[in-house]
Parts: C-alpha cells; sequence; structure tokens
C-alpha cells in the first residue's frame, strides 16, 4: 500500500537518464519509420510551440505513427530509456499542456495519422473513433449517419477527439449534452510502459469494478496515451432558434436563464454571455460586420434552443422567453436570426471572440466556474476589483453562462503594450480573479484545463490531501513520470 506520508516532491524530471537525442531519434525512426519521424528545429517548430506562441519547449523527435502498436512500441522504448513523453493532438491548448518543456528532450507523440472512424454504431448511438479524428469530422461522421455528436467549440477544425477526451473538453453545448466526460463510453489507452488498457465497449451499463476510463478523461496525458474512443451519438435536433439579446446586467441574464428553462427546459442548447467590450473586440476583428444589436450594449446573452417541434413553434417559444424577459425588465432589447445562415453570423461572432484575443494579444485569460447562484456577484466582484487596479482594463467576459463558467479575460489598455502589460499584471489580476472565484466555491480552470500554466496554482485552490491522491495515481502508473511531465501537477509540498 502506498502511504501519503511517503509520497515526496516530485519535479517534473523523469527519473534516470536518457540517452543522447540522436540515438533516441533513431530508435523512433525505427519503429514510426523515418518519414513519420522528424527532427531538427524548422521541422518539428511547430510541434514545439504552443498555438498562442506563448510556450515553447524542445524535442529530440516528433512522431506521428498510424497505428496503436506503433505507440505502444514508442512508449515501451521511451519507458526502458526514461524518455519524456508529450501527448499531442490538434496543439489548441490554451494551458501550455501539449508541447514539451525546454530541454525535455522529449518525444513529442502527435496523433494527427491515427483519423480513421473505425465504426458507427447507429442503433447502438455511438461511433468508435482514433485519437486523432478532428471535432469536426467527428460530427460530419456522425451526421452521415443522422446522428449528432454534441461538442461544440470554436477549434473543432483542427482540434482531436483524443485531446478533446484528455482535456475534458467542454463548449457551447455543454448545457444541454454535459462536457466530453459525460459523452465517453469506453477509451483505448498506452500505459506509460506501453501496455494496451482497453475499454472500447459502447455500454452504457458496465459496474464491473472501478470505471478507468474516467482516470484518462482530463488528466491531460499525464497518465497515458488516448488512441481509440467509443462516444455517444445522439438525434438530431430537427430543428433550432437563435437569439441575441441585451440583457441588463450579469444578474439579469441568470435570471432570464431561469426564465428559458421553465419556459423551454431540455430544449435550452446554449447560454452564452457576452460583455460589451468582448464584442466591440470581435466585431473589430472581424472587420466591423453589422453588429447583431445596436447601441452597443453592455451586456448581451447568445440564446440557442433546438427541438423535435416545428421551427415556428420552437421560434414562438424563444419570443415568449425574451417578452417575459421584457416584461420582468431583464432583457431591453433581442435580434432573433432569421435564418440559418443569420444563426451561424451570430455563432461566428461568438466563436471567434478567442482568436480575437490571441490576435491582440495582453490578455489575461481566467476560466473560472461558479455556482449559477453566485455568478452575478463574482463577476460584479472581480471587474470592480480588477477596474480598482487598471481603470483603462477593457473587460472582455464571455463564456458558458448555463454552465456557470466564465471566460475572465480582462485586455490591457488600448494604449498599452502587451508583453511588458502582462509582464506587470498577469500574475496578480489572474490570482485575484482566482481568488475570488474559489471563495465562491468556484473552481480556477472549468473547462480548459491545468496544462503548465495553471500548475502551480493548484498548491493554492487544490486541497493537500486531493493532491496527495493525484499524485499517488500518478506514481502508480507512471513511476518514472515520463509521461507529460510538468504538467498539471504542481510539487507537492509536504
Ligand atoms: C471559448 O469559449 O471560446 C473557448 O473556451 C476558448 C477561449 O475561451 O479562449
Ligand atoms: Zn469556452
Amino acid at each position: 500500500m502506498l502511504d501519503p506520508s511517503a509520497v515526496s516532491s516530485p519535479e517534473s524530471a523523469v527519473s534516470g537518464t536518457a540517452p543522447a537525442p540522436e540515438t533516441i531519434a533513431e530508435a523512433m525512426r525505427a519503429i514510426v519509420g523515418a518519414t513519420a519521424c522528424l527532427t531538427g528545429d524548422t521541422d518539428t517548430e511547430k510541434y514545439v510551440t504552443d498555438y498562442r506562441g506563448l510556450y515553447r519547449g524542445t524535442a529530440s523527435a516528433v512522431v506521428l505513427p498510424t497505428s496503436t502498436e506503433q505507440v505502444s512500441a514508442v512508449l515501451a522504448w521511451c519507458h526502458a530509456h526514461n524518455v519524456a513523453v508529450v501527448p499531442q493532438g490538434g496543439n489548441t491548448s490554451l494551458m501550455g499542456g501539449a508541447v514539451p518543456e525546454l530541454n525535455a528532450q522529449a518525444v513529442v507523440v502527435n496523433l494527427a495519422r491515427m483519423n480513421q472512424v473505425l465504426a458507427v454504431d447507429p442503433i447502438n448511438d455511438t461511433m468508435t473513433l482514433q485519437a486523432g479524428v478532428t471535432l469536426s469530422s467527428a460530427r460530419v461522421a456522425a451526421e452521415d449517419h443522422a446522428r449528432l455528436f454534441p461538442l461544440r467549440i470554436g477549434s473543432e477544425g483542427s482540434c482531436q477527439i483524443g485531446g478533446n477526451v484528455s482535456t475534458n473538453a467542454g463548449g457551447t453545448a455543454v448545457l444541454r449534452y454535459g462536457n466530453m466526460r459525460d459523452l465517453v463510453l469506453g477509451v483505448e489507452v498506452v500505459l506509460p510502459d506501453g501496455r494496451i488498457c482497453s475499454s472500447l465497449r459502447g455500454l452504457r451499463k458496465d459496474n464491473t469494478g472501478y470505471d478507468l476510463k474516467h482516470l484518462f478523461v482530463g488528466a491531460e496525458g499525464t497518465l497515458g496515451i488516448i488512441t481509440a474512443v467509443v462516444l455517444k451519438l445522439m438525434p438530431q435536433p430537427a430543428c433550432t432558434a437563435v437569439a441575441f439579446v441585451a440583457v441588463t446586467d450579469p444578474s439579469a441574464a441568470v435570471a432570464l436563464l431561469g426564465v428559458a428553462k421553465a419556459r423551454a427546459g431540455q430544449a435550452v442548447t446554449a447560454f452564452e454571455l457576452i460583455s460589451g467590450p468582448a464584442m466591440t473586440l470581435v466585431l473589430d476583428y472581424l472587420g466591423n460586420p453589422v453588429p447583431p444589436l445596436a447601441g452597443n450594449p453592455e451586456w448581451m446573452v447568445l440564446i440557442e434552443l433546438s427541438g423535435n417541434a416545428d421551427e415556428e413553434a420552437l421560434t414562438a417559444e424563444l419570443i415568449e422567453i425574451l417578452e417575459t424577459g421584457i416584461n420582468q425588465s431583464l432583457v431591453h432589447d433581442a435580434a432573433i436570426a432569421a435564418s440559418g445562415a443569420q444563426a451561424q453570423t451570430f455563432w461566428k461572432i461568438r466563436e471567434e471572440i478567442s482568436d480575437a484575443q490571441t490576435r491582440t494579444g495582453g490578455s489575461i485569460k481566467c476560466d473560472v466556474s461558479v455556482p449559477l447562484s453566485r455568478i452575478a456577484a463574482f463577476v460584479d466582484d472581480a471587474s470592480a476589483q480588477v477596474r480598482a487596479l487598471v481603470p483603462d482594463i477593457r473587460m472582455v467576459i464571455y463564456g458558458h453562462m448555463g454552465d456557470g463558467n466564465v471566460h475572465f479575460n480582462p485586455l490591457r489598455p488600448a494604449e498599452a503594450v502587451a508583453k511588458p502589460f502582462l509582464a506587470e499584471w498577469y500574475t496578480r489580476i489572474s490570482g485575484l480573479v482566482d481568488t475570488l472565484a474559489h471563495a465562491e466555491q468556484g473552481s480556477i480552470s472549468a473547462e480548459h484545463g491545468i496544462g503548465v500554466a495553471k500548475r502551480d496554482d493548484l498548491t493554492t485552490f487544490k486541497s493537500k490531501v486531493e493532491l496527495q491522491v493525484m499524485w499517488q495515481i500518478k506514481q502508480a502508473l507512471d513511476p518514472k513520470g515520463i509521461m507529460n511531465p510538468g504538467k498539471v501537477l504542481p510539487p507537492l509540498v509536504q
């Protein structure tokens, strides 16, 4: 039995000495073939640099395997030779979770070539995919069988299913369908020593002991590499109704969500909060299209209902919700999408906020969740305290309010330069926001994960016992610490 007090303070370093990079690369070429093994700065650049260009590491080799057996052989070799392994999907992590550390001599295992749809079972309502299938291809595979795979995130064209599972991705339809964890029925994982552990069964009931798949969902590749998954499929809704709505303030938005749920129940599919400065930023980024609502409202929500009624009935339901909102002084303007194309335009505005921030630079990204009952108080307090520090800061606040998830991302004042602004304020402001969320019984990472960006914050915001248990699991499965070292788990303070 592992004694919790015996869990020391492991650093991110892999235990044991690794061979020279050229030896590692040679071994990798022997397993995956020369064309699937990249070395040298130019060829590996895009795999060792994160999506926002904030984290950059080094790798002895980047391998692109085509089978679970190849992944297994890579891990068995790296395990035997004390080599760090960094699993990578579409490399869209916002937390630096999918790139190696500096001087790591790591092997990056990119799953892009394992992109086969292995099976779709419309009777069982499941599909089995290799980990490298992109989210958009997964959604198309479901559509081809008149089914819905409901995970929806802005990066769906490049993010991959394995990464979505490894980070327990969320997005804009969690309110109705849940997080990735709720959509996974089975996983195939290559363990750090190369063994393959598979639960690729499409069962909705299976109480045969520990449900091991959940260990790997959200583990960010620190316990093994997910190589294939079985996912749940849903019926496709017959129609949707979408509206941009100007609300009085965040507390009115929460009240409107209550109205929507009471009137439309399960049909409430998405309920996204967007602040005025977030809208200004994204409209500017998109080249100033016509704003969905006139007068630059301070707070907006984007609501989507979906269901099996006919479109007219669903739209009538949405109108009733908005009328109740107006009567209760929650809503002061609204634009209902008049066509599928306009609904898509509305969603594009929402989904491009993230890229607009990346392009602008100088964004303090906080991804918190709090109970819905506390969300308005949290937004008010956090905004006031941040403004007291930097009065001209732009309050880019948006996110999946329906499930209590706020992307609270203050943006540098227009005249400030990104790098010095972040150097001066990032830690202080993100610490303040996380502390307020924690005080509201919230989480400092609702859906973006921990990676390296939030790793050390866990020491403050997770209990010592939780961290000890996390380390015990890590050490049981990965005693040499080869899997994605430096990510998720902070050094444990005794
Ligand atoms: C989003 O909701 O747009 C994503 O979580 C990405 C982000 O917040 O940057
Ligand atoms: Zn989000």
